[in-house]
């Protein structure tokens, strides 16, 4: 190894899960195994009998080792909470995304220190929570000025970016939403793509349309953006479709499909991103995640983190309740919460432990992976590494 460049070995891991053949799930996971870490990159994974020396040591004392997690899809940029309307919604009240212009009013009054110190405090307690890879939504702004702040605010603290101009139309856009559409694909678009990897449209009846829907998408690629869709979330809709069609990154939510939606996503590159979060939250039922992977599409766990229809941001509880809700085995939500994520970024570097890819993992307080969904709730994240580093 070069002598400016410290390689670390980390010896001890119970069971040690690379994923290092992110096509697949099996054959990913090695018993008494050690890893090599060099200049923030996996050097060496293997059985721990035969791990190279190197220039540090670290004793992991029988812990399992997992990926970090990659979260595809979270809305951190706003101020204020929405308790009350959970409490209406769990004795009774439906979701309505109605429910977005009041976190609209709260954000665009804060100020930039009160929108950056809410997201440092998520996205650390995510990181505690084993998340090395975050994607944050603008949205809650909705104005020129708003969105491109929640984004640049975004920017400074996450590695995805998306820009959700085409949340809902604001209030005072009432009544003339083509307007609100022409700004978003608009002036808004001009403002808010240096900041943005990602274009993104709640396509749902309430709020933004097919023809509209694909009116953002058309303005947002030819500014040079990925896209990624709000789809099918609060009934059966257009928006699968579409991701398909525009060839977009992922399509999220997913949970009202029918059987073209299925074929569509499995005969695609576009992600199925599932938020059970949100079910759990608003309770409603779950996506068909056992249709969508035995039909072959390519399923990833997020956990929409937001105010409004789910205000968790831990992937251990989203990976728990697909694997008790949705049937999803334990070894097939792993993946979707660290693979299936970051194909729903397009990023190869992370999400997986095979030789080059990023360091970043989580040390968990248990011998397998398959305790996150065994003892869900219970915190089994020890420690976090993200570019080699332990961070948390
Ligand atoms: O992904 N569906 C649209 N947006 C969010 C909810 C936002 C909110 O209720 O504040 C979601 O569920
Ligand atoms: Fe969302």
């Amino acid at each position: 190894m070069g002598s400016s460049v410290t390689s670390t070995l980390l010896t001890g891991i119970a069971e040690l899960t690379t994923h290092a053949d992110s096509g697949g799930l099996a054959d990913s996971t090695v018993a008494d195994a050690a890893m090599v870490v060099v200049d923030g990159r996996v050097a060496w994974t293997g059985p721990g009998a035969g791990a190279p020396d190197a220039d540090e040591r670290v004793e992991l004392g029988g812990r399992a080792v997992i990926p970090g997690f990659v979260d595809s899809h979270a809305h951190l940029v706003f101020a204020g909470d929405r308790a009350q309307e959970f409490a209406a919604r769990m004795t009774g009240a439906p979701y309505s995304a109605g429910g977005i212009r009041t976190t609209v009013a709260a954000t665009r009054g804060a100020s930039d220190d009160v929108l950056r110190s809410n997201l440092r405090r998520l996205v650390g307690e995510m990181l505690r929570q084993g998340t090395t890879t975050v994607e944050c939504k603008s949205g809650y702004g909705l104005t020129v000025e708003d969105e491109a702040r929640a984004l640049r605010l975004a920017r400074e603290q996450v590695e995805a970016v998306t820009y959700l101009g085409a949340h809902v139309v604001p209030a005072e856009y009432k009544d003339r939403a083509g307007e609100y559409v022409d700004l978003v694909k608009g002036p808004m678009l001009d403002a808010c793509a240096p900041y943005a990897d990602f274009a993104d449209v709640f396509c749902e009846r309430g709020a933004f349309d097919e023809e509209q829907t694909r009116e953002i998408l058309t303005a947002a690629r030819a500014k040079g953006l990925d896209l990624r869709l709000h789809a099918n979330q609060l009934g059966n809709g257009p928006g699968v479709q579409l991701a398909v069609e525009f060839g977009a990154a992922s399509a999220d939510h997913c949970t009202f499909l029918d059987d073209k939606d299925i074929d569509a996503l499995a005969g695609s590159q576009t992600i199925a991103t599932l938020l059970p979060g949100v079910e759990f939250s608003t309770r409603s039922p779950y996506p068909d995640a056992r249709r969508l992977l035995d039909a072959g599409a390519t399923v990833a766990i997020a956990t929409d983190c937001n105010p409004g229809s789910c205000y968790t941001n831990s992937m251990p509880f989203c990976i728990a309740v697909a694997v008790r809700d949705m049937h999803m085995s334990p070894a097939e939500a792993l993946w979707a919460a660290t693979v299936g994520g970051a194909k729903a970024l397009r990023r190869d570097d992370v999400g997986h432990l095979g030789v080059g890819a990023r360091a970043d993992f989580a040390v968990l307080d248990a011998p397998s992976y398959l305790h996150l969904a065994y003892r869900p709730g219970v915190p089994l994240v020890h420690r976090v590494w993200k570019n080699g580093t332990p961070v948390a």
